[in-house]
């Protein structure tokens, strides 16, 4: 629902939103990364503030204003996200994982540039597995009925695909929207389906991100009783 003057229906609350991408680093002027541009985790923590939440942001790589009134803490990789959310999730109502997490990081940092070699093929980059947040937190609520939220990029089968993801991560609720060349990153608008542990199903037509925002914290409201 968008709002003019917002409810404040989330007072006494406090909300941890994750925003952005990380960046894994190979060496100290490179990184592997994505082209999450932060803006949907925004606008839910500014919408969730307006709602009268005590927020925290916990933002990887947006390079976005801070939001007034909105607790921020900046992160680069994974594993940095992975410690500001759980840090931050200990008494949170609820957890909204925004953020585009890399799966993989190379397995070896260079603490030196890595430079080519003359005639030389380059060295494949090992990848190793990053810790999967959401999962762990779906399955070890760090606070009891504390609801968690997961957003899913989806090509193909954007449905299917989301109700198994859902059930493998162990999350609440799952955002999911079809993504593609031109589609979604880095624009201010968004299209989804909201899909529900308990088998519902929310679609919120194409619109300002904002406006996805707010039947997210609706659901969210509505699970916290
Ligand atoms: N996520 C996470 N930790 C990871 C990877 C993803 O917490 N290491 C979270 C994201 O923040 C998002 C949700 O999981 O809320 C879904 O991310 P997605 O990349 O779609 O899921 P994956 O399980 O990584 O599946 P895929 O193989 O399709 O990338
Ligand atoms: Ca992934």
């Amino acid at each position: 629902l968008a709002r003019g003057v917002a409810e404040p229906d989330l007072a006494g609350r406090h909300v941890v939103v994750s925003a952005g991408g990380t960046r894994e680093p190979l060496d100290p002027v490179r990184f592997l990364g994505n082209r999450s541009s932060g803006k949907q985790g925004y606008a839910l923590a500014r919408t969730a503030a307006a709602r009268g939440a005590r927020v925290t942001l916990v933002a990887a790589n947006t390079g976005l204003p801070d939001p007034a009134g909105v607790d921020v803490v900046p992160v680069g990789t994974a594993v940095q996200l992975r410690e500001a959310v759980l840090k931050a999730a200990a008494d949170a109502d609820a957890v909204v994982m925004a953020a585009a997490v890399a799966d993989f990081r190379p397995a070896v940092y260079a603490a030196g540039k890595i430079k080519k070699q003359d005639g030389q093929d380059p060295e494949p980059v090992a990848l190793i597995r990053n810790p999967d947040i959401l999962a762990e937190i779906s399955a070890d609520r760090p606070r009891a009925g504390q609801v968690v939220v997961g957003f899913a990029a989806e090509t193909d089968d954007v449905l299917a695909n989301g109700r198994t993801k859902l059930r493998r991560k162990g999350c609440d609720l799952l955002v999911v929207n079809e993504v593609g060349e031109r589609k979604t990153f880095g624009s201010e608008e968004n299209e989804a389906v909201v899909l529900g542990a308990d088998g519902s199903e929310t679609p919120v037509p194409h619109g300002p991100k904002e406006a996805l925002a707010d039947v997210v914290w609706d659901l969210v409201a509505a699970r916290l009783g």
